[in-house]
């Protein structure tokens, strides 16, 4: 079960106290922290890891059901907290410039992210244990058969458009490597 808004909130904290390292660098720098250098770059190599962590980590524990490493609910609290947080910070590794492959991964970052907002609300919807497992009977029958082919056809549009965002992304990274930092 997923209670109260806590992954949310501490996500929250964390892109205001970002928020605030980024004015600080654009008040010292006098300029947007452009995307191939220190703070721009780096913000957008540490973003890209919490979303590879988002893709990963909770699929995994939800398929590894034998080895019991912690709750599923803290997993999904913590693919809540890396999915926002990191997409945030590529955010503002991007300059505010949305040009070509990044432009567009950019786009299935956010589409993501809303996507996720929406499986979200209708996954709480579902009465289940601590662990996971759904639980009969709290809602009428047909609300919660409703609930769980609402929540089957979320998975078969949020995992494709999460695999798109991986495409383009390494494909950015790639470019973008090649040619903005190992050609200069
Ligand atoms: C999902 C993750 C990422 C997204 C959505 C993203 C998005 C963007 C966007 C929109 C730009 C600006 C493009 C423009 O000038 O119009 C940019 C620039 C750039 N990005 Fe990313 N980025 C991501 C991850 C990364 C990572 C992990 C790296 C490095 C390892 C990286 C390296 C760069 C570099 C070097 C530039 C500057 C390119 C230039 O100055 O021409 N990006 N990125
Ligand atoms: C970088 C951003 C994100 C990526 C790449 C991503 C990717 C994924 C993937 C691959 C799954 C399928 C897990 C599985 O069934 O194996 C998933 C499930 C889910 N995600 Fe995300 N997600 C992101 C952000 C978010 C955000 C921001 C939220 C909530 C606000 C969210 C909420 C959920 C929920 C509720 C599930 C369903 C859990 C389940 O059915 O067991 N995701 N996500």
């Amino acid at each position: 079960m997923l209670r109260g808004n806590k992954e949310l909130w501490v996500a929250f904290i964390v892109m205001v106290m970002i928020t605030t390292l980024y004015g600080v660098v654009l008040f010292f720098t006098r300029e947007i922290p452009p995307a191939s250098e220190l703070f721009g770059h780096g913000i957008g190599i540490v973003g890209f890891v919490f979303m590879l962590l988002t893709e990963t980590l909770y699929s995994l524990r939800k398929r590894t059901r034998s080895v019991k490493w912690g709750r599923m609910s803290t997993w999904l609290q913590l693919h809540i907290f890396t999915g926002l947080v990191g997409p945030y910070m590529v955010l503002l590794h991007t300059s505010w410039k949305f040009n070509g492959i990044a432009g567009a991964t950019t786009l299935l970052t956010i589409i993501i992210v809303v996507s996720g907002f929406i499986g979200r609300y209708i996954f709480t919807r579902i009465p289940r244990t601590l662990d996971g497992l759904e639980i009969e009977g709290t809602l009428s029958q047909e609300a919660l058969k409703q609930a769980r082919r609402l929540m089957a056809l979320w998975h078969t549009v949020h995992i494709p458009i999460g695999m798109a965002l991986f495409i383009s992304a390494f494909v950015h990274v790639g470019a973008a490597l090649y040619y903005a930092t190992f050609l200069k």
